[in-house]
């Protein structure tokens, strides 16, 4: 069964995997997982439009359209493709009340693309079209000036930045990354990012530990 999607993303991985040795092994697994993603029930193979009207949030209706708009590469060339398919949700309900984080979840959005029947992250608010229990395959959308504190996580990722040009913290060290860029966090490493003038959209896959629930850093 060919899903359209899932055999360009394939591509994608492989391509990537041989053009930075960093990403060998992650895109091995990631390309590995894929072999083995199915549509989520009573979804066709090869959908010609959604089968509902996905959930969305206020950060996704300013910003979605002029991120697409701008979005570079084959990333975002895999964005656009899949983006009518997807449900939009917002991650830590567990931290709700807390004002940082409540600034940060009125301003960013996640999207799955392959990932468990029900997405953990934000409680089963939104599902994934394709499933996977290896791989967790997604969108991030994050609003301008938006500040996403330090958090860790056991799973591997990698995000590959299609708009917006941000801060990004790895470890205890800073730098910038635009349009283009592409970020790889080991398993458990500190990670924050911090946006500009303008929403940041990305590609995300998690290779390892895809039913993760991030914890943010106060320290
Ligand atoms: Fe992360």
């Amino acid at each position: 069964m060919a899903i359209p999607f899932i055999k360009a993303l394939s591509a994608f991985a492989a391509a990537e995997g041989a053009r930075d040795p960093d990403l060998a092994r992650p895109m091995g697994l990631l390309g590995d997982a894929l072999t083995r993603v199915v549509p989520s029930a009573g979804r066709p193979a090869q959908p010609t439009q959604p089968p509902t009207q996905p959930p969305t949030q206020p950060v996704v209706e300013r910003h979605l359209s002029d991120a697409l708009a701008a979005a570079v590469g084959t990333a975002g060339d895999l964005i656009a493709s899949v983006v009518d398919e997807v449900g939009w949700a917002v991650p830590y309900p567990e931290y709700a009340g807390e004002p940082d984080m409540d600034a940060m979840r009125a301003n960013y959005s996640y999207a799955p693309i392959i990932g468990s029947a029900e997405d953990a992250i934000s409680g089963g608010a939104v599902a994934a079209p394709y499933l996977s229990d290896e791989v967790f395959v997604g969108l991030v959308l994050q609003g301008p000036g938006c500040d996403y504190p330090s958090h860790v996580h056991k799973s591997e990722e990698i995000f590959w930045v299609t708009a917006g040009t941000s801060d990004w913290q790895m470890g205890d060290q800073w730098r910038v990354e635009g349009p283009g860029g592409v970020i790889h966090h080991g398993s458990g490493v500190r990670h924050a990012t911090v946006t500009r003038d303008e929403p940041l959209l990305m590609l995300f896959a998690w290779v390892t530990d895809p039913g993760c629930i991030p914890v943010i850093v106060r320290r």
